[in-house]
């Protein structure tokens, strides 16, 4: 798998309009509370690092290469006392099972990743695996509408999106998907920024 430098490389500059206004308060909300140990899914260029708690337990995964040099400045730049560990790897990748132990989590966090993942089914069900009983996945994500004339564009515009940002699917129904892989909703909020959004957190269900 390639990964996409100018994707990598222009990321931060262009979710900048994104982040302010609409998904850094989200951000935020999700991940100041959760300590133990946590594995974040595409940590990218590290954007979430700043939010986490000191006494948080952080194993970043990230395949792309341009997108991990960020991330390792930027976890050198944090001053929140977190635990911060970073791995060059991706869902998929058999390495994955080296890093992480069955029911040794307490969070799986994933913000804007499940869209891009090859296999989301598969990764999920690696999560409820890794996932100690009690423990939550957290989720951040744009999703294909509930509407239909907005679901079939998103449709539509797929293929050129996923050319454009590294294989990013527009019109993944990631809100649904969750729940058919057995997590249990505890708090969900749809909203929009252009697109149809979707904030989540699920406890691991009966796997
Ligand atoms: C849209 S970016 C999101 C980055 C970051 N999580 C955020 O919230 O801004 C998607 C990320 O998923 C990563 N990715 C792609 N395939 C992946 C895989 N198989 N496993 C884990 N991450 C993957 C990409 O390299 C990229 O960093």
């Amino acid at each position: 798998m390639t990964y996409s430098r100018t994707f990598g490389e222009w990321y931060d500059f262009l979710m900048q309009f994104l982040e302010k206004p609409w998904l850094r308060h989200r951000r935020a909300r999700l991940l100041a509370g959760l300590r133990g140990r946590i594995l974040e899914v595409g940590a990218g260029t590290g954007i979430n690092f700043e939010h986490y708690h000191p006494e948080a337990e952080v194993v970043g995964i990230e395949p792309s290469p341009w997108m991990i040099r960020q991330a390792v400045a930027r976890k050198e730049q944090a001053a929140n006392g977190a635990s911060i560990a970073l791995h060059q790897t991706g869902c998929g990748d058999p390495q994955l099972h080296d890093i992480v132990e069955e029911s040794s989590l307490d969070y799986v966090v994933c913000t804007l990743v499940l869209c891009t993942i090859p296999d989301p089914e598969a990764a999920l069900r690696d999560f409820s695996k890794w996932l100690k009983p009690g423990g939550q996945l957290i989720v951040l994500e744009h999703i294909r509408s509930h509407h239909r004339h907005i679901g079939r564009l998103q449709d539509i515009l797929r293929p050129a999106w996923a050319r454009i940002a590294d294989g990013c699917q527009l019109n993944r129904p990631t809100d649904k998907l969750i729940g058919s892989a057995g997590f249990v909703p505890v708090r969900q909020e749809w909203f929009r920024v252009g697109l149809p959004f979707y904030e989540g957190v699920w406890g691991k269900g009966q796997y």
